[in-house]
């Protein structure tokens, strides 16, 4: 994925080494529009591969598609040369695709530590740990359940929360407890869709440090407007733009793309792609996303 080119991406390699997420041509239409068209790329194991463009180009239907939310109407998507198109969401799940929505998706009368474990429980039903989770759980069962929930939470600096409830955390947090939801079943393949949505600059470092980690141990995924973040996080960035791959390579290579300026310039007349924070980024006016960000997702969907 890293081969330099910053155009579009010709004809992926026949065989992807191991862990490789490789996804060719893959073609989705709602109705008369398509989100997505022909779009093929490759996601490499310990690194993070960034997806950007404006809003609508089709982002969120790719990591629908990933996860299996989304069939695509044409195109493949494999990992590690096994063939994922076409596999439920509990089978990606079970293969080791995780991922955050792009709001927070916590249930507001569980505990943090509850939610975490709620979300591990769903993989668990799905076959996921079936050793761990079977369908009478024991209190054994439970305990290591809570300490792998405990252990994620810690990962994403948050352990301290694990009594509170979502509703008492600031926006940053509960986006954190969130991520540690997705971490507890050790994905293979990890899909964060705009996990600074909400934050403030001050605390992108600390989110780029923890993106940078969560690399250590998968492919991870980004789909993000702020280009700050992006720009330090990633080590190949691709722009889609309504629903075409435009341009793919090194973050400085598409920074530099001209038809990259265009694409943000075509639907945002204010802002090239050089903003602090990106572009078109919804925020409310205390700077976190308005409610409706968080759409109709919910968790477990
Ligand atoms: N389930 C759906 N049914 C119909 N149209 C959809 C559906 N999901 C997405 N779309 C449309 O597909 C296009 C791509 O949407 P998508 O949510 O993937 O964009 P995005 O790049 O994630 O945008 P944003 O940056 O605003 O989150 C948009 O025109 C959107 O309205
Ligand atoms: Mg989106």
């Amino acid at each position: 994925m890293n081969d330099g080119s910053s155009a579009v991406a010709a004809s992926p390699p026949p065989a992807q080494p191991a862990g490789v997420l490789d996804v060719r041509s893959v073609t989705v239409r709602f109705g008369g529009l398509t989100a997505l068209d022909e779009v093929s790329l490759t996601a490499a194991p310990r690194q993070v591969t960034g997806i950007i463009g404006p809003n609508g180009a089709g982002k969120t239907t790719l990591l629908n598609v990933l996860c299996g939310f989304v069939r695509p109407d044409s195109g493949e998507v494999s990992l590690g040369g096994s063939r994922l198109t076409g596999l439920p969401t509990h089978r990606l799940a079970s293969l080791g695709i995780a991922r955050t929505l792009q709001g927070v998706g916590l249930f507001r009368g569980l505990t943090v530590l509850e939610n975490v474990m709620a979300g591990a429980t769903c993989h668990a039903r799905a076959g996921f740990w079936p050793g761990l989770l079977g369908i009478t759980r024991s209190d054994r069962d439970e305990r290591a359940l809570r300490e792998r929930s405990l252990a994620a939470l810690d990962r994403v600096g948050a352990a301290e929360l694990a009594g509170r409830m979502p509703d008492q955390l600031p926006y940053g947090m509960r986006k954190r407890a969130a991520l540690a939801g997705a971490l507890v079943a050790e994905p293979k393949v990890l899909l964060l869709d705009e996990p600074a949505s909400g934050l403030s600059e001050a605390e992108l470092p600390e989110l780029g440090e923890l993106i940078t980690r969560l690399a250590a141990a998968a492919s991870v995924v980004v789909v993000e407007h702020r280009m700050d973040l992006m720009m330090s996080v990633c080590e190949a960035i691709a722009v889609l733009d309504f629903g075409r791959l435009i341009a793919h390579g090194t973050p400085d290579q598409v920074q530099a793309d001209p038809a990259v300026t265009a694409a943000y310039l075509g639907t945002n007349g204010e802002n090239g792609p050089d903003g602090e924070t990106g572009l078109n980024v919804e925020t409310a006016p205390d700077g976190h996303p308005s409610p409706d960000a968080e759409g109709g997702e919910t968790p477990g969907d």
